[in-house]
């Protein structure tokens, strides 16, 4: 069975072939970045705009440099995200599956982050412990099978991404931040400032970065009243990085130990983060599991997968769904159509 993913829910156009007998066949993606750039962050009608304006030629051309005339199933993100962006998503796929009569299913964006890492030649099993950190969500999943998550624990107020976003945007550096914080950091030390570990040693599974991003704040007022910041940034990024690492390894690693899981899924765009990614991998006695680094942030590829899995598994959506606000749990009950 060949599928159709589709993924408008942010700033990025990402479409896929998934074959589910011999895996991913091609991708593409159209990366709004440079659009919403100037602005310092996403703008949500531009956003739907571009969707517009790039979905269909993006979609056309997969298909012909696959040699696709019609799949057999189209799979689009439903939400989370920005309604009017996952509105285009949902009435192309739908728009396209009357066309061609083949089943369309909404996919819950979070769950095509947490399947990424099937898309890879050593998939995870069932089941396991995800850490999906993104630039909208903060969560710990623990994983029985598809379709069975139950949330541990997310962010009482930024998430993780949106932490690293914040803090390269007090350093000066331009959005989206993360990627280039990760950079400066490679040249500071990480022992120069003495940043909070929020939570961390607290009960529970939830965390909270505003703490450790005001920290930062006055650490960086401090540089610059002192006209010293250009000498001090690298190393306020490395020591804030370290700090941010260190939370989610220390809480993810609890959690599996916590629920008697020994598999870990770091997944959604902080996966891409080098230090995350070596830190748990030493500090974890189980195994641990990531999607390649360009499907750790938005993409179509993961949508299609999930989608797949899905209709594998009985489950079809006939209405267009765009869900901005959209909770993992309420995946567990079985829906047909
Ligand atoms: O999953 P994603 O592409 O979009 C959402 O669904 O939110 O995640 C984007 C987030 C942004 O906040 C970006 O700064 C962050 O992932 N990010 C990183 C790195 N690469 C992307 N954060 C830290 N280190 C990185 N290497
Ligand atoms: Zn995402």
């Amino acid at each position: 069975m060949m599928t159709l993913g589709i993924e408008t829910s942010c700033d990025e156009t990402g479409v896929a072939l998934f074959s589910s007998e011999f895996g991913l066949v091609a991708h593409a993606l159209h990366s709004q970045v440079d659009l919403h750039a100037v602005y310092g962050g996403v703008v949500p009608e531009i956003a739907s705009r571009d969707h517009i304006r790039m979905l269909l030629p993006l979609i056309q051309q997969l298909m012909s440099d696959a040699g696709i005339d019609k799949p057999d199933a189209i799979a689009y993100t439903a939400g989370p995200g920005l309604t009017g962006a996952l509105m285009v998503g949902g009435g192309m796929a739908n728009g396209l599956g009357m066309a061609w009569d083949c089943p369309v299913v909404a996919v819950h964006h979070m769950e095509g982050h947490l399947l990424a890492p099937m898309l890879e030649e050593n998939p995870p099993k069932f089941p396991f412990l995800a850490l999906l950190v993104s630039g909208g969500h903060t969560l710990l999943i623990a994983v029985r099978k598809l379709g069975d998550y139950t949330v541990l624990g997310t962010t009482l107020d930024d998430a993780a991404g949106e932490a690293f976003d914040k803090t390269a945007k007090l350093l000066g550096l331009a959005y989206p931040g993360g990627p280039l914080l990760a950079s400066l950091a490679e040249t500071g030390d990480e022992k120069a400032y003495a940043f909070p570990r929020p939570m961390l040693n607290k009960p529970g599974f939830d965390f909270s970065f505003s703490g450790l991003k005001t920290a930062v704040m006055l650490e960086v007022r401090k540089a610059e009243a002192a006209g010293d910041i250009d000498s001090r940034r690298a190393d306020i990024a490395a020591s804030f990085q370290r700090a941010a690492v260190d939370t989610l390894v220390g809480k993810a690693i609890k959690a599996a130990h916590a629920e008697g899981l020994t598999r870990i899924v770091v997944a959604g765009g902080v996966g891409a983060n080098r230090l995350l990614r070596s830190e748990i991998a030493e500090r974890f006695s189980g195994e641990v599991f990531y999607p390649r680094f360009e499907f750790c942030t938005d993409n179509g590829a993961m949508i299609a997968a999930a989608g797949a899995l899905r209709l594998s598994d009985g489950r079809a959506a006939t209405e267009i769904k765009a869900e901005a606000r959209w909770s993992l749990d309420t995946l567990r009950v079985p829906t047909t159509g």
